[in-house]
């Protein structure tokens, strides 16, 4: 069984961290979404692996590497504008080639890893195996209907959705499907759909058979999704320190210090992460944050949060609350006079002041 994982996109939802930074390396607890996909891919015993990169393809290969830290060979196979999933698996054939293979889409976070599933499929000979989860919001998603155990119908974003399964981006394949790739043409959005490549399996008489997954998941597109994964994720790490906490510090629930990190006259409200040579000094971490490493936090205070590399939060008088902070940023009190607030952001940035009148 091989693992066809796909990192393109421009992850225009996520601007403006996705201006400088691919979306599937923005990490969830201090790792990058894309190294968790390849970590379950690898627990389930798939290490012939190739990811599907787009204009980001020069980062992630730094990244990623060809697959050593994880025992495993990854390959990379370029695609040249995002012209849907089902052209990333047409113009992956030759790495493919007459195997069976699980397609993962490299933003997503899923709990409890895909072992029993591909357990499922390696051992039976079903043509397709799609991964489902009920949502909420169905008409955003491909949506599936089952009868009697089966898929028997499959629509990308229904406006009226015939089910709340919506398919969550985790699909296993034999080489049939090259047949359909091949037969489908573009939807109204231009892209070739693994959706209608999965229906024409179905209408073929194919066996196509769900796994409906109960557990999380998420798709980490927006700023709101990837505070989700990482409030989720945060929550199932093993507390550790390897690092240095003073004793005037306190360390409450799950908290995880990284190597080199330093923790001084700090309180650090669990579940949280420090990551690798980050200072903490006389100021608060909340529950649910995520600090990368060498960052700097005086005298302020945090929580609900991702911190990229290399930032910079000083001295601010109120808490930096349900933020997506991107690499280098620096937060600091402007000198006295004049009174104002002094930005320098790049385009697409958010911010929230405080109004008076609370
Ligand atoms: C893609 C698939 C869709 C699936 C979704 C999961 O949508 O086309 O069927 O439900 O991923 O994240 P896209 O992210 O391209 O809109």
């Amino acid at each position: 069984m091989k693992g066809l994982i796909l990192s393109g996109g421009k992850g225009t939802r996520l601007r403006p961290i996705t201006y400088t930074r691919a979306k599937q390396l923005v990490p969830v607890a201090n790792k990058p979404v894309l190294f968790r996909v390849v970590d379950t891919l690898v627990e389930a015993g798939i290490t012939e692996l190739a990811i599907v990169v787009g204009d980001t393809a020069d980062e992630i290969k730094e990244a990623v590497g060809d697959g050593s830290r994880w025992q495993a060979q990854i390959s990379y196979i370029h695609q040249e504008a995002p012209l849907g999933l089902a052209h990333a698996v047409k113009i992956s054939r030759d790495f493919l080639q007459d195997d069976k293979f699980v397609m993962f889409l490299g933003d997503n976070v899923i709990e409890g890893g895909i072992v029993p599933l591909v357990q499922q499929f390696t051992s039976r000979d079903w043509n397709a195996q799609v991964v489902l989860t009920r949502v909420e919001n169905p008409e955003q998603f491909g949506v599936a209907v089952l009868e009697e155990g089966r898929i028997v119908r499959l629509v990308e974003k229904p406006r009226q959705p015939p089910s709340n399964l919506a398919l969550v981006g985790i699909y296993m394949f034999d080489p049939h499907i090259f047949e359909a790739v091949e037969a489908i043409q573009p939807s109204w959005r231009g892209e070739l759909e693994i959706t209608d490549a999965i229906q024409y399996l179905v209408e073929n008489g194919y066996t196509v058979y769900p796994y409906v997954h109960e557990g999380w998941w998420i798709d980490t597109g927006k700023m709101e999704d990837m505070l989700d994964a990482n409030r989720l994720v945060v929550e199932e790490m093993e507390p550790r320190n390897e690092g240095y906490v003073d004793s005037d510090s306190r360390l409450h629930g799950r908290v995880v210090i990284e190597e080199g990190a330093e923790i001084i006259n700090s309180v650090i409200r669990g579940p949280a992460i420090i990551g690798e040579y980050s200072r903490i000094v006389n100021s608060y971490v909340g529950p649910f944050t995520s600090i990368y490493h060498h960052c700097e936090i005086v005298d302020s205070e945090v929580e609900h949060c991702i911190i990229l590399e290399h930032c910079q939060i000083l001295q601010i008088d109120h808490r930096i609350e349900d933020s997506l902070i991107g690499r280098h940023v620096e937060i600091c009190r402007s000198p006295l006079k004049p009174r104002a607030l002094k930005f320098m952001l790049g385009d697409y940035s958010k911010v929230g002041v405080l109004s008076n009148s609370r």
